[in-house]
């Protein structure tokens, strides 16, 4: 298969799903400043430039997307709208315009989070992001045509973020690299639609 991986040249979770992919797979990496490809999900106009400079994707990958962390009584309309358009409407983008470019029976597969299901202090941004995308793939995925497929994968705190990270998530127990990847190898490589893979 010919897969796109976002996030796939230097993030922590995109790094370690292209490498896993590259064992069985030609693997495209794609990321605002780094990766073969640049794109800011960002961005609608960005997305469709790197969906026209890469043809033949039979499946694409989402590790990115970015979230406001603050406390709630802090937080400002911007603030909010932070993850709004970067990892909800980002990742709905890559989807939204990216079914009329991929190859018939390709797979999206998007990244949400653990957040949606345990939020942590500071977390609301992602939190609601997380479940939105939750909705938002149950929703589509009966509605893509050409066999196109779609499902959302929602790590826990990874392993390779817990130093940085773990003293946010209280009681969390982070989670493998290779149990991180597994979840993206079952959407891309099996046969269901509409899945929120919850690897936690
Ligand atoms: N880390 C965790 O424990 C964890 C757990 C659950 C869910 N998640 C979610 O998983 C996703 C990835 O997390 P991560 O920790 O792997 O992040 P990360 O290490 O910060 O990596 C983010 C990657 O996305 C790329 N990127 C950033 N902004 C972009 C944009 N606007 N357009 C295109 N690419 C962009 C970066 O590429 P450049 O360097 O080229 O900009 C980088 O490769 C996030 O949505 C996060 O909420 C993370």
């Amino acid at each position: 298969m010919k897969i796109l991986v976002i996030g796939g040249n230097s993030g922590t979770i995109g790094k370690c799903v292209a490498n896993r992919f590259r064992k069985k797979h030609e693997v495209i990496t794609a990321g605002r400043t780094s990766g073969d490809i640049q794109v800011d999900i960002n961005d609608s106009e960005s997305v469709r430039r790197m969906y026209e400079s890469v043809s033949g994707l039979d499946a694409v990958v989402c590790c990115s997307g970015a979230t406001k962390w603050a406390p709630f009584s802090t937080m400002s309309e911007d603030d909010i709208y932070v993850g709004i358009k970067s990892k909800l409407m980002g990742q709905v983008n890559l989807v939204r315009i990216g079914k009329d470019f991929v190859n018939q029976g390709a797979s999206f597969t998007l990244t949400s989070g653990i957040l949606a299901d345990d939020p942590v202090y500071m977390s609301s941004n992602a939190a609601m992001v997380n479940g939105a995308l939750h909705s938002f793939v149950k929703a589509v995925a009966p509605e893509l045509q050409n066999g196109l497929r779609l499902n959302v994968v929602a790590p826990g705190l990874v392993e390779n973020s817990a130093e940085r990270l773990g003293d946010a998530f209280p009681g969390h127990i982070p989670v493998p690299m290779d149990k991180v990847a597994a979840g993206y190898v079952r959407s891309v490589e099996g046969m269901f639609t509409g899945e929120v893979i919850r690897i936690f």
